[in-house]
């Protein structure tokens, strides 16, 4: 097992990486002195797969184990659902000495983080991330929130969990398209901090779509320390923090346009990076031959590499909501070549965008 520990002072806590860890969450949650009495909030996707073994591992290290499943979806990542999780916490009598555990992909961990960020005003929680996006991204860092109709991730908090538990092993039975949505947000730590680290995943290309245990536990960890550091060094995205968004503003628009649920988050990304960089390119910021790398290893994977359909005005106007934008002036995160990225105010973005949807394919 390996671990990797988010220093931010008193919030700090350790990211466990192994293979069949998760048997292991009884002796994590004494190591972090979590509650006795915990709510473990999946769907019935996971829970199906999972949930037996954790409650049983829960229970077998003397916790008292409240099941909460919500419905499958990112279109159910909302207020209102929510509202039901708030409801069972109630109803069971659940205090402030109690804790939850998020067990599931990123709209689980995104959503039972914030239900303990809110409720009671804070109760502890733990991420036990069961997609690769999860575990390379969503479950490390603190961000926690629910959508709204009009952009997503707009309702949310800054709230750090007391443990995360990364077991490699149940991505064995994530469907193929959520694996390579996961090797999206992978691949971004290359572009915006470590160019060997995207050589290293070029060379590993064949075992990563393979699932090689070793190869996917070595991106998983140089994924989770990346972004610890950045955590560390800007727990509310005051600053570096925001580089990790590299594709997001784009990527948030087409998810949003598209409708919820029906792109995925780490394609949306993917289109979203391949748009970034053609900008970067044209900005000088980038060469051709960087684009051709981008897109070249993640088309490999099978991710989508070209904008959706709509136009200039509808991006726009989604991604005037975007959370970078500030006294109203759109900022978008641009690669460097590879291996570095910064946020800019992209001067006549308009024109910009609007060859890109010209000429989608690069
Ligand atoms: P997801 O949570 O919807 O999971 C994808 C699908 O895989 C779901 O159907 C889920 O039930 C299923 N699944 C999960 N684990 C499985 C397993 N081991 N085996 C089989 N099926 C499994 O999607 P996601 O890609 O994990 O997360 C996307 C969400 O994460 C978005 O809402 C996005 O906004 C959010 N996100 C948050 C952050 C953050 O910093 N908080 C970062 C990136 C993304
Ligand atoms: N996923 C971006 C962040 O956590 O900041």
């Amino acid at each position: 097992m390996n671990t990797i520990v988010v220093g931010l002072g008193e919030r700090s806590y350790p990211i466990w990486i192994g293979e069949r860890l998760l048997a292991n969450i009884g002796s994590a949650l004494e190591d972090v002195d979590f509650p006795n009495k915990v709510a473990v909030i999946t769907n019935p996707t996971v829970g199906d797969l999972y949930c037996e073994q954790v409650v049983e591992a829960l229970v077998v290290s003397g916790r008292k184990v409240n099941v909460i499943q919500i419905p499958d979806g990112e279109e159910y990542k909302t207020i209102e659902t929510l509202e039901s999780i708030y409801d069972v916490l109630i109803e069971r009598h659940f205090d402030r000495y109690c804790g939850i555990l998020a067990l599931g992909g990123g709209v689980i961990g995104d959503m039972a983080g914030f239900a303990a960020a809110t409720f009671l005003r804070g109760i502890p929680f733990v991420q036990i991330p069961t997609t690769l996006l999860a575990q390379v991204d969503s479950s490390v860092g603190g961000k926690t929130g629910v959508n709204h109709p009009q952009g997503k991730n707009l309702i949310g908090a800054f709230y750090q969990p007391k443990h995360v538990h990364i077991d490699a092993m149940v991505l064995e039975t994530l469907p193929k398209r959520e694996y390579v949505s996961g090797l999206a947000e992978v691949i971004k730590y290359g572009i915006i901090h470590d160019s060997e680290f995207f050589a290293w995943l070029e060379d590993h290309r064949e075992v990563l779509a393979d699932r090689s245990t070793e190869a996917l536990t070595y991106a998983v960890m140089r994924s989770c320390q990346i972004k610890a550091n950045v955590v560390e060094n800007d727990e509310k995205e005051q600053g570096v923090r925001v580089l990790l968004n590299l594709g997001h503003t784009f990527g948030h628009a087409v998810e949003t346009l598209a409708g919820y649920g029906v792109i995925k988050h780490g394609e949306a990304v993917a289109i979203g990076m391949v748009m970034a960089a053609r900008i970067s390119a044209e900005l000088k910021l980038c060469s051709a031959e960087d684009v051709a790398r981008i897109v070249d290893l993640l088309d490999f994977f099978g991710l989508p590499v070209v904008p959706l359909d709509f136009t200039v005005s509808e991006y726009l106007t989604v991604m005037q909501r975007d959370k970078k934008v500030k006294d109203g002036v759109l900022r978008v995160v641009l690669n460097h070549g590879i291996g570095s990225a910064e946020l800019h105010q992209v001067k006549d973005l308009d024109k910009y965008l609007a060859e890109l949807l010209e000429q989608p394919i690069h």
